[in-house]
């Protein structure tokens, strides 16, 4: 039987993360993947810092390409210093080659730039390809809203789930425990329907031949896909078979079927990540942190409900590590929040501190939170979220940090 291949889109500070328990999985379990693993890097030149032990002094400051570093190192000396990846994981710069022939693709980068990135692998990935998308945030276009697995699945005429979970990288990188949810739940194929060999076909009776498949979307509208079955002579990919490929013993692993509530969870918590760096940057304690916490899963919820409530289950945010627990740790350690901390401590815009501390890291509160206020107001349902909006309306200097109380309980008290 034939081995999945895994590529891994994206090479950031998660990016790299996921690479390496990626990789040091599919060499544990070589007879279900090739060892060999991708990681599509976004090329761009790096000096490597003195204090690294890679630096070099006969290279001193030259620029050197990102994707041969990582590939002579073992180490993301820009997004995952200090870390030593696989020595199966390979950085390549070309998107193509990248995903040539792989069966598994993790879709692990910025939210703004996956839209670019799927343009050019149209034509370029295997048809019978699976995906698992690891992006934090939501696809907003005028009046309405996706899930980017879905929309990624739609543009590429592949299924792909989503990763999602109180899951700073750095901690996992360095291995200490924690736990992700995986939410896969592709709709039901007939594999058997692929009697005729098509010529060149690289599988055997045709199954690479796609069907119109009719499932429920994440709105739990039903709508019509075009998915190719994945050839009898893999390995079924089903929730056993990604389990073995993102589970370490630093990374605990649940599966799930609610593909709504896991990435919901994770593009809505950076709004509420950065309220809670607000209230803590203007020095208001645990408290109020709390209750941005409380406020924010509350219209985390209500936005599940409201707008994915056929399929979205209210326990995903309350209860798995997609929900309340990766909103309490962005709350407490993560990018957004420590950047909207210092902002309002230094009485600068997030931007600024964005591009100041960073390193080219980017944030997806800030862009999630100007999406998800145009989304609704454009439904006309602003008022009904005044966390969310009080952050987009701070974040344009709108409204101050001192507004969030009255204008969080005003809304409390009219229901
Ligand atoms: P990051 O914040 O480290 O972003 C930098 C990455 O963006 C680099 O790989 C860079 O090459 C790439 N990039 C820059 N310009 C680009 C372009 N024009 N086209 C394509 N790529 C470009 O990224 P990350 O931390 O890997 O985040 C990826 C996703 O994972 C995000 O949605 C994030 O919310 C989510 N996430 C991050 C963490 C974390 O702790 N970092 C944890 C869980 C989930
Ligand atoms: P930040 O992007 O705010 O660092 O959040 C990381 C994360 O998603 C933790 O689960």
């Amino acid at each position: 039987s034939k081995k999945h291949k895994v590529t891994i889109v994206g090479s950031g500070n998660w990016g790299s993360t996921i690479s390496k328990i990626v990789a040091e999985n599919t060499k544990e379990n070589n007879d279900l993947f090739e060892e060999e693993v991708q990681m599509w890097v976004f090329e761009e030149n790096v000096t490597i810092p003195k204090d690294s032990k890679h630096y070099d002094a006969s290279v001193g400051d030259a620029p050197q390409k990102l994707t041969e570093v990582i590939n002579k190192y073992h180490e993301n000396v820009k997004y995952l210093p200090g870390i030593t990846l696989p020595t199966n994981l390979i950085a390549n710069p070309s998107l193509e080659d990248a995903v040539k022939n792989s069966t598994i693709l993790i879709f692990n980068l910025p939210h703004q730039f996956i839209h670019n990135v799927c343009n050019q692998l149209r034509g370029h990935i295997l048809p019978y390809a699976r995906g698992i998308s690891c992006i934090k945030g939501v696809n907003v276009t005028d009046d309405s809203v996706s899930l980017f697995s879905e929309w990624i699945g739609e543009d590429l005429d592949i299924y792909v789930g989503a990763l999602s979970g109180a899951n700073i990288a750095n901690e996992i990188a360095a291995e200490k425990w924690s736990e992700t949810t995986i939410a896969y739940d592709p709709p039901p194929m007939d594999n058997s329907r692929a009697p005729t060999p098509r010529s060149g076909s690289p599988n055997q009776a045709g199954a690479d031949i796609p069907q119109i498949v009719t499932h429920r979307d994440a709105r739990g509208r039903e709508s019509k896909t075009k998915l190719t079955p994945v050839p009898a002579e893999y390995p079924p990919l089903d929730h056993e078979i990604f389990r073995q490929l993102f589970h370490r013993p630093y990374f605990h692993v649940q599966m799930v079927s609610d593909v709504a509530g896991v990435s919901l969870g994770g593009a809505l918590k950076n709004v509420v990540a950065l309220a809670a760096g607000f209230v803590d940057g203007r020095g208001w304690g645990d408290n109020a942190k709390a209750a941005i916490m409380r406020i924010g899963l509350m219209e985390m919820v209500k936005f599940g409900k409201e707008f994915f409530g056929q399929t979205v289950r209210t326990s995903t945010f309350t209860e798995s590590s997609a929900g309340v627990a990766d909103l309490i740790t962005s709350s407490s350690g993560g990018r957004n929040f420590r950047c909207a901390k210092k902002a309002i401590e230094k009485g600068i815009s997030v931007e600024e501190v964005e591009k100041q501390d960073l390193n080219g890291q980017k944030l997806q509160g800030t862009s999630t939170a100007f999406e998800v206020y145009d989304f609704l107001k454009a439904k006309g349902k602003n008022a009904d979220y005044p966390l969310f909006t009080a952050v987009r309306d701070i974040l344009k200097g709108l409204k101050t940090v001192d507004d969030i109380p009255s204008l969080v309980s005003r809304v409390e008290r009219a229901q």
